[in-house]
């Protein structure tokens, strides 16, 4: 559920039309909804309410806005970041350091150093070679950093391969069949408390059962690794959980999720650790464009749009389909291609689908594109960047301005050696 619905036939976020979003603001534009946010946080805490110790951070890859951020601080939530600017992020819109998890399978040596100095919760070792790194660094520091082995499971997640990340083929974490002799050395080293394990298969799952399959090999591996004398208090279960784009699209909810979780996991005695992204954002925000022209083509007309690859990237990279609707639908229908300005056939967001009919000078959104949107955005063609609008019932503001083409071109130079 959400909260952008039509009334008297326009589409408004929360109590806020979005013709006046596009007319104070300009377009192309993101538009987020907090209630829709907090809602959409509550429901997978609530789906998690069978697990007696958990903790969830939130994945702000997906959505990094600082207002956004500051919204899941509120509601409890911690952050799993894969960089030292992530990291940074999560800390100045209000999260604990302890509540920070450190993914990602290329740290540097500064960004472990940050972390320590930041006194974060937890590192995610993705390789033998990083924890002994982590270990050296923090040992100069005088410290200890509490971390986690990343394994891969070598499971087929079933989604894009793009988005694939628990085959043995990834280049993710270190292969479960030899994670129990890299376990052993790394709790050997100095300056590391090594408490558990950690995995995360891939991203927009449509099933629970490669995420099943995954855990319970995780499972064993406690076991395995408890057997061997290692005292394993965390379990990192990492993010997943797809989200609806299509409206007949019909992923697991996060009750069908959290119970899936707490039955297999019931015996496992850790604090489980999560690490959603998508399923929290995805829904909460729309990327709001103008149609600029429709212009005949050979077989359906296109539909150009504001709004390009550079502010949506997902359907260029992925094939993504994003639910493109009127803002003030007629009820009349039209099959077009809905594409952007950018000079790459790359930069169509449908061909040859049926939507609301517009005509040049409508607005439209496209849906479900609060997660992996404007913080996948690019100037690519000198475009400026795409600015963000959080809307809270009646009052909206910028969360992140639009960043001019001339703005970005002023941190450039020419050397006057060319001359
Ligand atoms: N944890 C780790 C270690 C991850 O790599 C990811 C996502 C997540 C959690 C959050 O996954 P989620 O709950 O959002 O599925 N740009 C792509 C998605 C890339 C996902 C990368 N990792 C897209 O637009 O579909």
């Amino acid at each position: 559920m959400d909260h952008f619905e039509l009334r008297n036939g326009v589409l408004h976020a929360e109590d806020i039309p979005l013709p006046q979003i596009a007319e104070e603001i300009g377009t192309p534009v993101y538009v987020y909804s907090r209630a829709t946010l907090e809602r959409h946080a509550q429901v997978f805490a609530d789906a998690l309410k069978d697990i007696p110790k958990k903790h969830i951070a939130f994945a702000i890859k997906c959505n990094p806005n600082l207002g956004v951020l500051r919204v899941l601080a509120r509601q409890g939530y911690g952050a799993d970041v894969v960089s030292g600017g992530e990291l940074e992020r999560a800390l100045a819109a209000g999260m604990a350091a302890e509540d920070i998890v450190f993914s990602g399978v290329g740290k540097t040596r500064a960004e472990l150093a940050l972390g320590l100095d930041r006194g974060i919760g937890q590192f995610n070792i993705e390789h033998e070679p990083e924890g002994v790194a982590l270990s050296e660094i923090a040992v100069g520091k005088e410290t200890t950093a509490r971390a986690v082995l990343r394994v891969n499971p070598d499971v087929d997640a079933g989604t894009h391969a793009k988005i694939s990340t628990g085959k043995a083929e990834n280049k993710f974490g270190v292969g479960i069949d030899a994670a129990p002799a890299i376990f052993d050395r790394l709790s050997a080293l100095p300056g590391l408390t090594m408490r558990g394990v950690a995995l995360h298969i891939g991203s927009q799952l449509t099933s629970l059962d490669p995420l099943e399959a995954a855990f319970e090999r995780v499972g064993r591996l406690v076991a395995d690794l408890r057997a061997a004398g290692h005292s394993i208090t965390h379990v990192d279960l990492g993010g997943g959980l797809g989200v609806p784009y299509r409206p007949d699209d019909n992923p697991p909810t996060p009750a069908e999720y959290g119970a899936m979780v707490a039955r297999v996991t019931k015996d496992w005695d850790v604090t489980l650790m999560f690490e959603p992204g998508r399923v929290i954002a995805g829904n909460t925000g729309v990327l709001l464009t103008e149609v600029l022209w429709v212009k005949p083509g050979a077989a359906n007309p296109f539909v150009i749009v504001d709004a390009a690859m550079n502010d949506l990237a997902r359907p260029a990279l992925y094939d993504a389909y994003h639910d493109f609707v009127a803002v003030r639908p007629t009820g009349e229908k039209m099959t077009a291609s809905i594409v952007g300005p950018v000079c790459e056939t790359g930069d169509t967001f449908a061909r040859d689908r049926v939507i609301d009919k517009v005509e040049a000078g409508d607005l439209a959104v496209f849906r479900t594109a609060g997660a992996y949107g404007a913080t996948m955005a690019s100037t690519y063609n000198s475009r400026s960047l795409v600015p963000e609008v959080l809307v809270d019932g009646g009052r909206y503001i910028t969360v992140a301005d639009r960043i001019a083409a001339g703005t970005i071109m002023a941190a450039e130079r020419v050397p006057d050696w060319i001359e």
